[in-house]
């Protein structure tokens, strides 16, 4: 191992609990030992996802939260102790590894609460608050410290009070939970959460707790049902379980909705850094053993699940500074890369480094770091689009349920939590298999197919793998997509693939193959609008210099549009947004986290963005736009088309994609020529298809 990173494997203690090394897998819902909420309490079939993660290094699991009650119906974790039998197997499995596991233990959402798009018609219709939700959710789950506060994802909808009846029946449940967790033989319990804007954390923050009775007010009052928690645990279970304690060590917060961004100058409606310092103070008195820390609340979501734009390591300066106010062992999340966090685990400043997204990309991460083998990390590139892929939906609720079987998920990975669907076993009959295309479809359907015992060849028409990713990846800020297109390349080298550039097929029937795979992407779209000839596609634009004069009119503000507009801002140009519809990258799919920190970014760089607007026409230095306030006519010396793409059917032999003639399945599609779609679904059907050649 690379001497550097040495202090990664240095054992430590929580309490009096010894973990091995300081790599802590931290909580993700979806990789939760007991799924709760929706049923009356089972365990998700979560065996095979622990099995893959516990041989490989990581010093303590901590699993997603379980929620001490459930969404529906009102049950008490506590009163169902049987839940706990199931995870004894696997606890005991993990402590064969050598590893240590915490429970998280959650006390709820508060305003942050998701609400499911399903209940959305009844809430819109207002018939009376919330009625029709409030009788499908518990209102454990519809209020927050203050009376009438605004949910999250959807302001119109308000919370009820969070009385203190409820905090004492919550701290109760705690002591109770904590206990059969100690019973199962769970190492030590985390609470959920002074942290990201959770219930607790709108208890300890000034701006979402205006109350007036023992729980409102100063410091302490607000950070007393946090501590009241911790005291009812020891109390139950003996001073020495260890209870750790999911902290944001600031909120990053500029007002409901609004977050800032690194580096900005702004006013901390929630936790600043001043207060954090006593705050730690106040809770390692309480009793609290260990800090899980970033930054954030929902209202900036991002710092505490960092998106692409998100600097690396961006939470290790303030996980540092805060770990001068505690003796107690400091954990520090989001996006943290081994090199960093072992060097700041060196000098004394942090004790471990939380590994949350990128284990759920490669179960063999830590392994792949003892073992000198970095380039073979397949790295997690934070696009949230299997693991967190709630749209925000621009302030009008999710397109998606709390409880979508994509949660926890990967991209890159389809095996990770869904390793059923993904088995990987040897094809029954190999085959000799022709892949047209080099991008991501065709070389994840290559490796899939050699590891299967296939026979590949991969045809690539230009002199580079990568296909559009090479596009896709050529921000200054996406150096993990750069590195995910060195890790295919890297991958496919281990295989037996006989790799073919430079070569085009023009008659795919002429190839020496028992299948084909085409997977040759898509073309980008262009508008019929005057002077479109004098615009540049997104794809062209990425895959050239990008050298530009100043004023450039981004058409198109999806994701890549927006991308664009915020690297030309980053550049110091003067990027303008014309999009069609009401709003910004609405896309399905696309995590609120993703999409609010562009939003953010866009507007700290000061981006105009011109919503509900079209381009009328492309004259030689300037674009003429309908807005809603008129037409304006506005200097352009470059203008980007970034309005989408179209499946390239080159190869599909009946132009109507319904008629598509597959020749007796010897022909598959693979990726955006048989439909565009996204990383995810790219990757997931070359997976699919070489699970239906070889079995
Ligand atoms: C799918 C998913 C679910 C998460 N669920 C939880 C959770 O249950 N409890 C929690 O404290 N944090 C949760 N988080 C936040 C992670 O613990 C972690 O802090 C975050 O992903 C940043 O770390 P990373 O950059 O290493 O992924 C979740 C994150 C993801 C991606």
């Amino acid at each position: 191992m690379d001497a550097r990173y040495e202090p990664l494997f240095q054992p430590w203690k929580i309490g009096n609990v010894e973990i091995k090394n300081r790599i802590v897998m931290l909580p993700m819902e979806g990789t939760n030992m007991i799924q709760w909420e929706a049923k009356t309490g089972f365990v998700r079939n979560i065996g095979a996802f622990y099995k893959d993660r516990k041989n490989n290094n990581i010093g303590l699991f901590i699993p997603g939260l379980i929620p001490l009650v459930s969404i529906v119906g009102e049950k008490w974790i506590y009163e169902h102790p049987e839940v706990f039998e199931a995870v004894r197997p696997i606890v005991k499995e993990i402590h064969e590894s050598g590893a240590k596991i915490f429970f998280q233990l959650s006390a709820g959402s508060g305003r942050s609460m998701i609400l499911p798009q399903l209940l959305k018609p009844f809430v819109r219709k207002g018939l009376v608050k919330n009625l029709s939700s409030r009788l499908i959710m518990s209102k454990w789950w519809w209020s927050a410290p203050d009376d009438d506060e605004p949910n999250v994802w959807d302001p119109d909808v308000r919370m009820d009070l969070f009385t203190s009846e409820m905090i004492s029946r919550f701290v109760y449940a705690f002591g109770q939970t904590a206990k059969l967790c100690k019973d199962a033989g769970v190492d030590g319990v985390e609470i959920h959460a002074v942290h990201e804007g959770y219930l607790l954390d709108q208890f300890a923050m000034p701006y979402t707790n205006h109350r007036s009775d023992c729980y409102g007010g100063s410091l302490e009052n607000r950070l007393r049902f946090a501590c009241e928690i911790v005291k009812e645990i020891k109390k139950v279970c003996g001073e020495d379980y260890p209870v750790s304690l999911r902290y944001s060590v600031c909120s990053m917060t500029r007002g409901f909705n609004e977050g800032a961004v690194p580096g900005e100058e702004f006013t901390e409606v929630g936790r600043s850094m001043e207060e954090s310092e006593k705050a730690i103070r106040i809770l390692e008195e309480a009793g609290y053993d260990m800090f899980d820390c970033d930054n954030g609340t929902y209202d900036a979501w991002y710092w505490a699940h960092p998106p692409v734009y998100a600097p690396l390591n961006l939470n290790l300066p303030y996980v540092e500074h805060i770990r001068k106010f505690t003796s107690k062992p400091v954990v520090c999340a989001g996006r943290m890369q081994p090199q960093e966090a072992a060097a700041s685990i060196g000098a004394g400043k942090i004790d471990a480094m939380g590994i949350g997204r990128q284990l759920l990309c490669d179960p063999e991460y830590v392994t792949k770091i003892i073992e000198d083998r970095m380039d073979e990390i397949r790295p997690c590139i934070a696009c949230h689009g299997a693991c967190l892929p709630f749209n925000g939906m621009n302030g009008k609720g999710t397109d998606i349920d709390p409880m979508h079987p994509d949660m926890g998920r990967c991209v890159l990975n389809p095996w990770t939590n869904n390793e059923k669907k993904y088995s990987l076993k040897p094809a029954k009959h190999p085959k000799k298999i022709a892949i047209i295309g080099g991008g991501i479809g065709g070389m994840e359907t290559a490796i899939q197919a050699s590891l299967r015992g296939h026979e590949v060849d991969l045809y690539e028409k230009s002199d580079r793998l990568g296909g559009a990713f090479i596009a896709a990846s050529a921000m200054s800020f996406k150096e993990k997509d750069k590195q995910l297109l060195k890790w295919y390349e890297k991958t496919l080298e281990q295989t037996d693939t006989r790799i073919h550039l430079n070569t085009e097929i023009s008659d795919p029937k002429s190839l020496d193959a028992d299948v084909i795979v085409i997977a040759v992407g898509a073309k980008a779209r262009t508008l019929p609008i005057k002077g479109a000839e004098r615009a540049v596609t997104a794809i062209d634009f990425l895959n050239s210099s990008q050298e530009t004069k100043d004023n450039v009119i981004v058409i198109g503000g999806g994701l890549t549009g927006c991308e664009i507009a915020y690297e030309l801002a980053l550049k110091g140009k003067k990027p303008l947004i014309v999009e069609a519809t009401e709003n910004i990258i609405g896309a399905r799919g696309i995590c609120m986290a993703n999409s609010s920190m562009l939003k953010e970014l866009l507007r700290y760089h000061k981006v105009p963005v011109y919503v509900s607007s079209t381009v009328e026409s492309i004259e030689e230095d300037t674009v003429t736009l309908n807005t809603p306030e008129g037409t304006k006519v506005l200097p352009a010396d470059t203008v980007i088309l970034s309005v989408g793409y179209s499946p390239d059917r080159s190869f599909t032999e009946n132009k109507d994609p319904k008629k598509k003639v597959r020749n007796k399945n010897r022909i598959y599609h693979v990726g955006d020529c048989d439909q565009v779609g996204s990383l995810k679904t790219v990757i997931r059907q070359a997976y699919e298809t070489v699970q239906k050649i070889s079995y």
